[in-house]
C-alpha cells in the first residue's frame, strides 16, 4: 500500500469527478429532506414512484439507477423478500483475514430490480455514504460472484477492523458491503479490494462514455485501443485524468502533453510495470503483479494513450491558470 492511500476518509483515494452523477446529489437532498421532514423528496431525480412511504427513510434504502436514474430505492426488509439471503466466508481485503457476512446473491438482487437486461449494460457505478464512486465492468459480475453483504455473522456489528500502516481502525460497512467469494476464485482473491466498496447506497448501470466523455476514443477505434480503454479505467483513472475527467492523485495525461509525446514506448512500458525501478521515490505504484497478460493489458493502455492523444479537450481558459 502507497502512502498517500493512508487518508483519514474510509476509503482512501477520492475519485473527484467534474460534476458528480445525479445520484449523489439526489441522495444528498433524498437523505437531508427525508431526515428533516420525514418524507421522501428525491423528486429531481424521478424517485417519487418509487418512494411514497410515509414513514421516516429506512437506513437500509439502496437506490438502484439506470444511466443516472432513479429506476428503484430498496429497503433490506424488500430485498430479503425477493432474494434468498445466506452466510458467505471470504478472505475480507481490508482486514486481511477471514470473515463470514448475511449476503444476499447481488446478480439475483439485480435481476429482480432490473430484469435480466441489466447484463447488456456497461459499467457497473457505485455510490458510497461519502460520495466515493468506484466503478467496474458489468463483465465482472459475469465472470466473478459477487453478494450484497448486510451484516456480518463472525462479530458483533456489522464493521471490520481495517489495517492501516499496521494499525486497526473499526469502520463500519453498513447499509451495504460488495463482497465477492474470492476463497472459491483465485483471480479475485490476488485482486485485492478492487471492487469491495463498503456504505454502499446506490448502483447505477451506466456507459463509460456516460460517465467519461472526454477521455472516451472516438468512434471506430481500434478493439486494442478500446480494451486499453477498459484497462485504463480499471487501473489507471481512480489517480489520473484524462481531458481534464478522472482521479487527481497522479498528474493529468493528456493535456498540455501526453507521456507518449514526450516518452519511449520501452520507457513508458517499463514505468507502468514497475516505477520504482525507474525512480526510486515514484509514488504510482507498479500495475497488479498478478495480471493475466500483463504485458497485453500494458501494451493495450499504450495503445489506448495513442490514440487519445490525437483527441486533445483543452480545459477552460479559466481554470488554466499561468502563475
Ligand atoms: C495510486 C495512484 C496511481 C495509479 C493507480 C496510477 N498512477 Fe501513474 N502516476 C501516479 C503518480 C503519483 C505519478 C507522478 C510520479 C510519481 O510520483 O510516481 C504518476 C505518473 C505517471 C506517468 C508519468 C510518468 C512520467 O514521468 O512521465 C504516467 C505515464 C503514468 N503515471 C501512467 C499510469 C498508468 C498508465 C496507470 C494505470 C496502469 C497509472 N499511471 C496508475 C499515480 C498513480
Amino acid at each position: 500500500m502507497a502512502p498517500w492511500q493512508k487518508t483519514g476518509s474510509p476509503h482512501g483515494p477520492r475519485i473527484r469527478l467534474a460534476g458528480l452523477s445525479a445520484l449523489l446529489s439526489g441522495v444528498v437532498v433524498f437523505v437531508v429532506v427525508g431526515v428533516v421532514v420525514g418524507v421522501v423528496v428525491g423528486a429531481d431525480v424521478g424517485a417519487r414512484s418509487a418512494a411514497t412511504s410515509s414513514r421516516s427513510p429506512d437506513p437500509t434504502r439502496l437506490s438502484f439507477l439506470l444511466r443516472g436514474e432513479v429506476q428503484s430505492v430498496r429497503v433490506l426488509d424488500e430485498l430479503e423478500k425477493i432474494v434468498v439471503p445466506s452466510k458467505l466466508r471470504v478472505f475480507e481485503p481490508y482486514e486481511e483475514g477471514p470473515a463470514e457476512f448475511r449476503v444476499l446473491p447481488f446478480n439475483a438482487v439485480l435481476d429482480a430490480v432490473y430484469g435480466a437486461g441489466w447484463r447488456e449494460q456497461e459499467e457497473v457505478l457505485l455510490t458510497c455514504a461519502d460520495g466515493y464512486q468506484p466503478a467496474f465492468p458489468v463483465r465482472r459480475l459475469l465472470d466473478h460472484k459477487a453478494w450484497l453483504a448486510f451484516d456480518r455473522v463472525d462479530g458483533p456489528e456489522f464493521s471490520i477492523l481495517k489495517l492501516e500502516s499496521g494499525k486497526r481502525r473499526r469502520v463500519d460497512l453498513s447499509p451495504y458491503y460488495l463482497i465477492w467469494d474470492n476463497y472459491n476464485d483465485a483471480e479475485l482473491r490476488r485482486q485485492g479490494d478492487y471492487g469491495w466498496p463498503y456504505q454502499l447506497i446506490g448502483i447505477d448501470l451506466i456507459r463509460a462514455s456516460d460517465r467519461f466523455p472526454k477521455m472516451t476514443p472516438a468512434p471506430g477505434a481500434s478493439s486494442q485501443v478500446l480494451a486499453g480503454f477498459t484497462s485504463f479505467r480499471v487501473h489507471c483513472t481512480r489517480c489520473h485524468a484524462i481531458n481534464g475527467e478522472g482521479g487527481s492523485i497522479g498528474p493529468e495525461l493528456n493535456v498540455p502533453r501526453n507521456p507518449v509525446e514526450y516518452r519511449d514506448p520501452s520507457w513508458l512500458r517499463q514505468w507502468i510495470a514497475d516505477p520504482s525501478s525507474l525512480l526510486a521515490s515514484a509514488r504510482m505504484p507498479a500495475l497488479n503483479k498478478h495480471l493475466v497478460d500483463r504485458d497485453r493489458v500494458i501494451d493495450d493502455i499504450l495503445a489506448y494513450l495513442g490514440a487519445i492523444s490525437q483527441q486533445k479537450v483543452q480545459p477552460p481558459a479559466a481554470t488554466r491558470g499561468d502563475s
